[in-house]
């Protein structure tokens, strides 16, 4: 613990703290095997949780050991893997606020082999507040998920859409960020502070690391001039950042949650089901391409 009295002041204090946490989070995230990756965009409806649900159904069908973790008070993600989220007696909330609380007992087995999940209802919306003026608040997902990192291989996490302490946490928590862009004329609203804020956070928190894997673009629809111009500009501004693997707009990615099934299971054979998985695949071998690089403390 960090004594304040008679030394440095508090802030300085609180400093000397944060950098020995980040540094040992640091060289632990340059070690450890589980691959963690927000998918974020404060824009809503774009397609954050159907992006984070299917991926993390697709890497599960691939043999890998997969935590979804709902971090969006309105449970989507709880809902889309087919749970009420109110049923729950122990959500992401009681391990954002009690840090007794142990990641296994608020975890959840899913029907898809592999694939576990940390649920959250609406009571996460408490969390922000309860978080406010905690010592290193922006890290406590990322030091809660460690403690379980030797059991998984791929950890999701679904983001609210808003740029507080919530989506924070998670892109500190994170290795790598993938950005769900919806082609529409707003896609570029927000886009740039979301990749300055990810700037920032990766200068501050992760020298070496939580890079931004990819921008997907979603609702793709072939036809519409428009949207093909809107692709086109994507492309020149992001270049290979943004993923080969594009998903069309469909009613079966709409109809798939609301059975509370993962598209794999509710239409198999759809094309939707089928660019998941060819999404899955990109997104390993961006993550086999160029392992992050330890800078130094
Ligand atoms: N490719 C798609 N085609 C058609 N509908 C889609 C597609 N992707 C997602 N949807 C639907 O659009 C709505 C918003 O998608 P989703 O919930 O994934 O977005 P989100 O970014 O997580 O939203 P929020 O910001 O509210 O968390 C949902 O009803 C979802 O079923
Ligand atoms: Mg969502």
């Amino acid at each position: 613990m960090v004594s304040v009295v008679d030394g440095p002041s508090a802030e300085e204090s609180f400093r000397r703290w944060s950098d020995r946490v980040l540094d040992h989070a640091v060289c632990e995230n340059a070690e450890q095997a589980m691959k963690t990756i927000a998918v974020v965009n404060q824009k809503g409806g774009c397609g954050k949780t159907t992006s984070a649900v299917n991926l993390s159904v697709a890497f599960a069908r691939t043999g890998q050991r997969v935590l979804l973790v709902d971090l969006d008070p309105q449970g989507h993600a709880t809902m889309g893997m087919g749970f009420n989220p109110d049923a729950f007696e122990q959500t992401v909330y009681d391990g954002l606020v009690d840090r007794t609380v142990p990641l296994s007992r608020v975890v959840v087995a899913t029907e898809v082999n592999g694939l576990n999940l940390l649920p959250s209802n609406v009571g996460l919306a408490g969390a922000e507040i309860h978080l406010h003026n905690a010592l290193g608040k922006e890290l406590i997902l990322g030091e809660w998920l460690r403690t379980e990192s030797s059991r998984y291989d791929m950890c999701l996490i679904d983001c609210p859409p808003s740029l507080g302490l919530l989506m924070l946490n998670a892109l500190v928590a994170s290795t790598e960020v993938i950005i769900p862009v919806q082609v529409h004329f707003y896609a570029f609203e927000g886009l740039k502070r979301l990749l300055e804020t990810i700037r920032l956070l990766k200068a501050r928190f992760h020298p070496c690391s939580a890079r931004t894997l990819g921008l997907l673009l979603t609702f793709v629809e072939d036809r519409p001039r428009y949207t093909r111009k809107i692709q086109l500009q994507l492309h020149e501004l992001f270049g290979d950042l943004v993923f080969n693997t594009v998903i069309h707009k469909t009613v079966r990615l709409v109809e798939a949650p609301d059975a509370g099934h993962s598209i794999f299971t509710f239409a198999p054979d759809s094309k939707a089901a089928r660019e998941y998985m060819q999404l899955a695949e990109e997104v390993q071998a961006r993550l086999r391409e160029s392992e992050p690089v330890f800078v130094g403390t």
